[in-house]
């Protein structure tokens, strides 16, 4: 299959243009991302949460009021989606935590950006909450949405340090481009369908593992390892067995992912037990996949990172691909208003070739 410059696509539509998008770019070659028209890590060094939320949002970095107004309009979520905690019948009762999310989303009505925002930090720390036998932490109306997603799991006051990490790092994952989950949510919303089942269906989207489903699996891998010298044979032992490793590869960047740099130092303050593991583990894998695969770029992207920086805040691996929608809901939400004002119907074609075709 080919795109409009020849490119071969496999189906994944690499390099199509589907839309326009004032919100974030992707700049693969380079290893370059900007997120409301700042660098990332510019961004992520000052930005708190709710900032991310008003540049995605009202395409402005906010004033002290107006980051005070998205702040409280997220809090009032949380408050809301826990008081509706009772009605979500055994949503919550979900293996994964994923599922939980996507059930737990499917019961909104007609919600804001900052009610869907609110409300999926709240599932997140419900679900990790629910299946640890403990019962969920009301929230706090005068926190921020970073503190309060980790008092909400823990139960406990989070550290400043730890509050200012999480913050990086959901700041740094609010948007990237048309990644799978974004455009998913741009095509339910140009079928002229509402913000709820649009995030319904990116949180779908997020789930797999070869989109936000990684991270986990990445503190798994890096368990399996153990140790330094034992990488380089378990990593190769992994290709042998034809699976991928996780954490490294992109679709569109071919360089390291900018995103891993933003979060390692973001982590710097923290005591993050498995560090210097993941860099050996990262280095060896980049030289393993240089030899498996010579004519292909395969780097780290941002799970590795993403793994050592969540795991140090004291996140559950259960909870990370949740803490990743916690931080993608805000690109989810502007994208679906950026679609609704183009109102185009994305249906794109597909070729015919019968039943007998391979
Ligand atoms: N480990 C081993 N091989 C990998 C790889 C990885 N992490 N990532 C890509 N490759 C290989 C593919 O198997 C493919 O080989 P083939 O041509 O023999 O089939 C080749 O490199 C090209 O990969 P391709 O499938 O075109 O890349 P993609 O753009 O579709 O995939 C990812 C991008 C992210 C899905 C892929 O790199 C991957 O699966 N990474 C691991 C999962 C992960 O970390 N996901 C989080 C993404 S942020």
């Amino acid at each position: 299959m080919k795109n409009g410059n020849g490119k071969a696509t496999a189906g994944g539509l690499d390099g199509v243009v589907v839309a326009e998008t004032a919100l974030s770019e992707v700049d693969g070659e380079r290893g370059r991302l900007v997120i409301g028209g700042y660098d990332v890590e510019e961004l992520a060094k000052e930005a708190t949460f709710e900032d991310a939320c008003a540049l995605l949002w009202h395409h402005a970095r906010p004033s002290a009021a107006e980051r005070e107004a998205v702040r409280a309009a997220i809090a009032r979520g949380r408050v809301a989606a826990f008081e509706r905690l009772g009605s979500l019948g055994d949503a919550l009762d979900a293996e994964g935590g994923m599922d939980a999310l996507r059930a737990g989303a499917a019961h909104l009505r007609e919600a804001s950006a900052a009610e869907i925002t609110g409300a999926i930090g709240v599932f997140a720390a419900a679900w990790h909450r629910r299946r640890a036998g403990l019962a969920p932490v009301a929230p706090d109306a005068d926190a921020s949405h970073a503190a309060d997603v980790l008092r909400m799991t823990s139960g406990a006051a989070p550290t400043p340090a730890a509050i200012r990490a999480l913050e990086a790092y959901l700041v740094t994952v609010s948007d990237h481009g048309m990644n799978a989950s974004t455009f998913a949510a741009r095509v339910v919303a140009s079928t002229g369908s509402d913000l709820v089942s649009a995030v319904v269906a990116a949180i779908g989207a997020l789930k797999g593992p070869l989109h936000g489903g990684a991270p986990g699996p990445v503190l798994d891998m890096l368990d399996a390892i153990g140790t330094a010298d034992r990488a380089d044979a378990w990593l190769r032992g992994e290709l042998a067995a034809g699976r991928r490793i996780m954490g490294m590869g992109h679709r569109v960047y071919r360089v390291r992912d900018p995103r891993a740099a933003v979060l390692e130092r973001a982590v710097s303050a923290l005591d993050a037990p498995h560090l210097a593991l993941a860099r050996a583990v990262e280095s060896a894998a980049a030289a393993i996949l240089r030899e498996h695969k010579p004519d292909r770029a395969l780097a780290a992207n941002v799970e590795l990172a993403t793994a050592i920086l969540l795991d140090a805040v004291g996140l559950h691996r259960d909870l990370f691909s949740p803490s990743f929608a916690v931080g993608r809901a805000v690109g989810w939400c502007a994208h679906v208003s950026e679609q609704w004002r183009t109102g185009r119907l994305i249906r794109p074609g597909s070729r015919y070739v019968g039943w007998n075709a391979s």
